[in-house]
């Protein structure tokens, strides 16, 4: 039996969870409201909210999984990328309790973590497969040879897709996050409003420009029609939706196509946007793809996924010392 703690601390989510032999037992999410008024996350202020949060929510975590403390044979943290900060907490939680209880210490890499996350609940995918991690802060495809064996296909070489979301969301004078609500309003609305696809090499991505256009669209119709934006909302959500997706998916099926790999999966908090699930079903239905599309609870940033890497980590025995040191950026190749 081997029971892993999972912490996750890496942005704006303290989050804790128990898995025993594989099997996630609990996940607690301690979502920070006090970014709220500030329109993005102010990494001072989600330091100390971690502070705050990580005992009670670690101890919900036990309390819910119906363990003991001293069951806990291991405990894997966030080491980055993310807000130095932020994963400050979340390391330095995880090595006192491992030196408290002398038990390991197990580093997990976030956006590896994003796609272990398809390794909670069956249908698991094999190796290897192809996966769009897409977050707030990175967008990527990666192909996944092993659990911790991955290469960077292609990537963002600006804004990241949930950065799109979020900012667009700011134009159009929707709160912080932006992403679940634009999700939410383009499902009344038609894509009737076109915004240009920018054209990147190989399998990168780019996202500024898209966020600069929508900007001049609004701004311009606005001059015109004062009410352009409360008459519009709806179609302008679901037209920027529609291009996130376009630009998403046509660099997905290229690598795939290119890399023969029929396995694809999407990870990340932008792989809740039930658009973007949708879409990628279809194009998998016609591509003859297995398509993994994550449970929306391990879509934005939770510990399970931490834990669950934890747990293969475990099973190697690849532990790390107390010299340990949080990184804010990392890549998902090592
Ligand atoms: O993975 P995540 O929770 O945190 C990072 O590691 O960045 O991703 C957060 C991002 C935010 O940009 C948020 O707006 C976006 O995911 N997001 C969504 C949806 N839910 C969360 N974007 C579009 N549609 C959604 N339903
Ligand atoms: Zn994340």
């Amino acid at each position: 039996m081997a029971t892993i703690l999972g912490i996750e601390s890496s942005c704006d989510e303290t989050s804790a969870s128990i898995c025993i032999d594989g099997e996630i037992r609990s996940n607690i999410i301690s979502n920070q409201t006090v970014h709220e008024k500030f329109g993005g996350v102010v990494p001072e202020l989600a330091s100390r909210a971690h502070q705050q949060n990580i005992i009670p929510t670690v101890s919900e975590a036990i309390r819910v999984a119906k363990i003991h403390k001293n069951e806990i044979d291991a405990i894997a943290f966030t080491r980055g990328p993310g807000l130095l900060g932020s994963l400050l907490v979340g390391t330095s939680f995880a090595k006192a309790f491992a030196l408290a209880r002398n038990i390991p210490l197990i580093e997990v890499n976030h956006m590896q973590g994003h796609i272990l996350a398809h390794f909670i609940d069956a249908p698991k995918p094999s190796f290897p497969f192809l996966c769009l991690t897409v977050s707030g802060g990175h967008t990527q495809i990666v192909l996944v040879k092993d659990y911790f064996e991955m290469e960077l296909i292609g990537q963002t070489i600006d804004d990241a897709a949930g950065e799109a979301f979020d900012k667009t969301a700011k134009i159009l004078n929707l709160p912080y996050p932006g992403g679940p609500l634009v999700d939410k309003l383009a499902k009344e609305g038609v894509p009737r409003f076109t915004f240009p696809e920018p054209q990147i090499k190989d399998f990168d991505f780019s996202f500024s420009g898209l966020k600069t256009s929508i900007l001049y669209f609004v701004q311009q119709n606005i001059k015109q029609n004062p009410s352009f934006l409360e008459e519009n909302i709806n179609d302008i959500c679901a037209s920027v939706q529609h291009r996130i997706i376009s630009i998403l998916l046509k660099k997905l099926k290229s690598a795939a196509n290119h890399l023969q790999v029929i396995d694809v999966a999407i990870a990340g908090g932008v792989s809740a946007n039930s658009g973007l699930r949708s879409s990628l079903m279809s194009l998998a239905e016609k591509e003859h793809w297995n398509v993994f599309i994550p449970k929306f609870e391990y879509c934005t940033d939770n510990a399970a996924m931490i834990a669950i890497a934890g747990y293969y980590k475990y099973l190697s025995q690849d532990f790390v010392s107390q010299e340990i040191a949080p990184l804010a950026r990392w890549n998902v190749s090592n």
